[in-house]
């Protein structure tokens, strides 16, 4: 088993690093490449048939670089758009949803919340998921209007987030959850934050791990993975001034190539 082609990694901006962070790591001998769609952020406010669209374009240049597998690192893109994508393309898709089962098992007050996009939340994957897991729970579900604008500015950590955050998160306060789901793969840039702002029984489920588990499984099982340990340099395209997106990558690995790119 020797497959050294690329895993695509794509997001509606820089977020999506958080998912290949976790896939570095697990898989440090696989070549990634990530397409950081900051010119069309945010997705989720956007119109499933845009969604789909903004995808598919993804998609095919990922395949054009000749990728193996393809992480949607998108909530709101999976949640609107990987169904297409599986039976459109013949490549192997790994999705990313919020993490609303382990959340719901260990609430011990029968109380979590989740904070996500509008495109995740009004989705019918979402509303699936939520009806088998969460029917003796209770669910406080925000939309996160304006963070992922403010992530992608590189306001990640300014007092106009916390103020904002503050503001989204006082219903899930009020309600006393002791579960929060990140379910926009942007949030977990934010948990310096959110620590400082909630309660210290509240436990913050992102889903970076077992997506990375999850494409090593599918790597495995279709026997594409790369055995080879030559230690690769990860690949990162953006749209726009590539700035905010090498700040954060800097925090997170040595070697790595960014350039802007037309997609
Ligand atoms: C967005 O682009 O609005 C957020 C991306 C996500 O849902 O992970």
């Amino acid at each position: 088993m020797n497959d050294p082609r690329p895993i695509g990694i794509f997001d509606s901006g820089v977020g999506g690093t958080s998912i290949w962070k976790e896939i570095h790591n697990l898989l440090p001998s696989e070549k990634t490449i990530y397409l950081s769609d900051s010119l069309n952020a945010p997705y989720g406010i956007k119109t499933q048939e845009k969604i789909i669209q903004l995808s598919i374009k993804n998609t095919e240049k990922l395949l054009e670089m000749n990728c193996k597998l393809i992480v949607v690192a998108c909530n709101t893109a999976t949640t609107n758009a990987v169904k297409v994508l599986r039976s459109t393309y013949n490549v192997p898709f790994i999705g990313i949803e919020p993490a609303i089962k382990p959340a719901a098992l260990k609430s011990s007050n029968k109380a979590i919340g989740i904070l996500a996009t509008r495109g995740t939340l009004t989705s019918e994957l979402f509303a699936q998921t939520s009806e088998l897991y969460t029917r003796d729970i209770d669910v406080i579900e925000v939309e996160g209007n304006g963070l992922v604008e403010l992530i992608e500015s590189g306001k990640k950590d300014s007092e106009k987030t916390r103020e904002l955050l503050e503001i989204l998160l006082a219903p899930m306060i009020e309600a006393k959850i002791d579960y929060l789901v990140l379910g926009c793969s942007h949030y977990p840039y934010l948990i310096p934050l959110l620590t400082e702002i909630l309660p210290e029984d509240v436990k913050i489920i992102d889903s970076g791990e077992a997506v990375a588990r999850q494409t090593k499984a599918i790597l495995n099982n279709n026997n594409i993975l790369n055995s080879n340990s030559v230690k690769v340099t990860p690949e990162f395209y953006t749209n726009i001034d590539p700035r905010v997106l090498s700040e954060i990558i800097n925090a997170n690995v040595n070697a790595y190539k960014v350039e802007q790119l037309d997609f």
